[in-house]
């Protein structure tokens, strides 16, 4: 900090205020929030996010920049419109702004944003009654959070205080969140080697593997490795919508009942109607132990978390509750926001919506990928929790910019595309589908119609492979890129100098693949 710096932020800020209050922008009100917004990205925030984004790689003269968004599309800040095919990774089931959930949020803001942290506060009794009635089986206490990992680590807590033992099995490439109790039961490397040594006596297994669960909690009996839970999500979402064979989850809780080990479902991703049933176990009739949920919980207008279990496993909450506190989990205003989204997803009946969207979508998808099958290995998923999966990142990364371009915004990012999900707004409605469709034809068709021939394929693992010209051709355009000038360097005009290394080299985009977004 400067000796002015406190001068410069009573300026700054009320700069910001005043974006916060508009509506709308001028053109070069809109030139100026690009400017700024990337200019603080790169100084302030992570300039990482400047180099990897197809949003500021390949949107033209300026990066895109959000602004406002109802139902399934919204604006960038320049008016550019976009249906969200990427839906917050699961946060906008119910789409931008559903009126009933602001229109909550806003009159509870009016009343009390915040609890005392003495008083008793109705709403979150309110929403631990709501979740109790719409959980499977017993499932009865809810503990209130702000996001997903924190739903996470509160349910690892849990398992522990009841069960008095201290390790997990969880699954490889199953996704639980960054924080160091949930990072270790992630099961991707390359979130957790940096962060190593995390939480102990954790045992990662194939995801899908019954008989590779039950194998690992016998070894752990054995040798005397004390298993608390098994943690899985019912469909793996970060790792591509990938969906269990049906005999998987019974299997695991009746395994989980034979060794006397609980069994956690982690829906911060599947739950709130997302895979086409309100929770994802509900496909196979099974009920946890312990269930969390975040993400779509807040309605997509604040962030919310929980982690909720039986009156028996509560117990040991009840006899401490200061056993596990958080000041800000479970305020007023996410309560408001998530009683609401429950109101919602029940009313406009969206787990039925995601099970009739998706299986159209499904369907369409799976017919485009046999009729591109040198770009496309798989289409996987369930309701609208679905995974494209393509034969490298750099072509995933090819179709995820391409339909950037033609107004459709879909996850991958330039390090990290070979599996992109498809997780719109629930909301998003038949037309809008189609709209996509038709520009992913389209882009699929320009990628084929602008490359020549060259046959060779760089597979993921940096070596030449023989492939479909489609393919080969795009990849060598790929890198006659890479080794051009930065992509993003003159894209937007802002006063600080970006992050120069935009375009990396093909290889090391590729042993870099998975790396950067969850
Ligand atoms: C299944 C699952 N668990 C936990 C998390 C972590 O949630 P958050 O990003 O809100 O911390 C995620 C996020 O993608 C998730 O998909």
């Amino acid at each position: 900090m400067s000796t002015d710096g406190p001068l410069k932020a009573l300026n700054d800020s009320r700069r910001y205020l005043d974006v916060v209050q508009k509506q709308e922008l001028s053109k070069s009100e809109a030139e100026w929030l690009i400017e700024t917004t990337v200019s603080n990205f790169a100084r302030y925030y992570n300039s990482g996010f400047i180099e990897y984004r197809k949003s500021v790689a390949e949107t033209g003269d300026f990066a895109s920049v959000e602004w406002t968004g109802r139902g399934a599309t919204f604006r960038d800040v320049s008016g550019r419109e976009y249906i969200d095919c990427l839906g917050g990774f699961g946060l906008f089931n119910l789409g931008w702004a559903h009126p009933k959930v602001v229109g909550a949020v806003q009159a509870q803001l009016e009343k009390s944003p915040l609890p005392t942290q003495e008083l008793l506060d109705p709403l979150r009794g309110m929403l631990a009654h709501l979740l109790a009635e719409i959980t499977p089986g017993d499932i009865q206490y809810s503990f209130f959070v702000g996001s997903g990992t924190e739903a996470v680590e509160g349910a690892m807590k849990l398992a522990k205080l009841y069960t008095r033992k201290s390790g997990f099995i969880a699954s490889v490439r199953g996704f639980h969140g960054k924080t160091t109790g949930s990072l270790s039961l992630t099961g991707k490397a390359i979130f957790r080697r940096p962060a190593l040594p995390l939480h102990n006596n954790i045992f990662h297994v194939p995801f899908g593997d019954a008989e590779a669960v039950e194998q690992q909690l016998r070894i752990a009996r054995e040798v005397g490795n004390d298993i608390a839970a098994v943690i899985m999500e019912p469909i793996q979402g970060e790792a591509g919508a990938i969906v269990p064979p049906d005999d998987f989850w019974p299997r695991l809780r009746q395994i989980c009942d034979e060794y006397e080990v609980l069994l956690i479902a982690d829906e911060v991703q599947t739950g709130m109607g997302r895979t086409g049933k309100l929770w994802g176990v509900e496909h196979w009739s099974v009920v946890p132990d312990i269930i969390t949920s975040a993400k779509a919980l807040g309605g997509g207008v604040m962030p919310i978390g929980a982690f909720m279990s039986t009156p028996k496993i509560w117990s040991v909450m009840n006899s401490n509750p200061f056993i596990h506190t958080s000041t800000t989990g479970g305020n007023p205003l996410a309560c408001a926001a998530a009683i609401a989204a429950i109101n919602v997803t029940l009313e406009e009946r969206i787990p039925e919506q995601a099970a009739e969207k998706g299986a159209y979508f499904i369907r369409q998808l799976k017919d485009i990928a046999a009729r591109y099958s040198d770009v496309y290995t798989n289409i996987t998923g369930k309701g609208l929790l679905i995974g494209q999966h393509f034969v490298n990142d750099e072509i995933g990364y090819a179709v995820a910019s391409g339909l950037f371009k033609r107004g459709v915004l879909i996850s991958g990012t330039l390090n990290n595309s070979r599996v992109i999900r498809v997780e719109p707004p629930i909301v998003i409605t038949r037309q809008e589908i189609d709209t996509i469709l038709n520009r992913l034809e389209d882009t699929l068709q320009d990628l084929h119609s602008s490359i020549s021939t060259p046959n060779v394929l760089i597979s993921s693992n940096g070596k030449s492979a023989e492939a479909g010209s489609m393919v080969g051709a795009f990849l060598a355009g790929a890198l006659a890129n890479a080794e051009g000038a930065p992509l993003a360097s003159a894209l937007v005009k802002a006063e600080t100098p970006i992050a120069p290394t935009l375009a990396l080299p093909v290889a090391q985009l590729s042993t870099d693949a998975n790396s950067a977004v969850a």
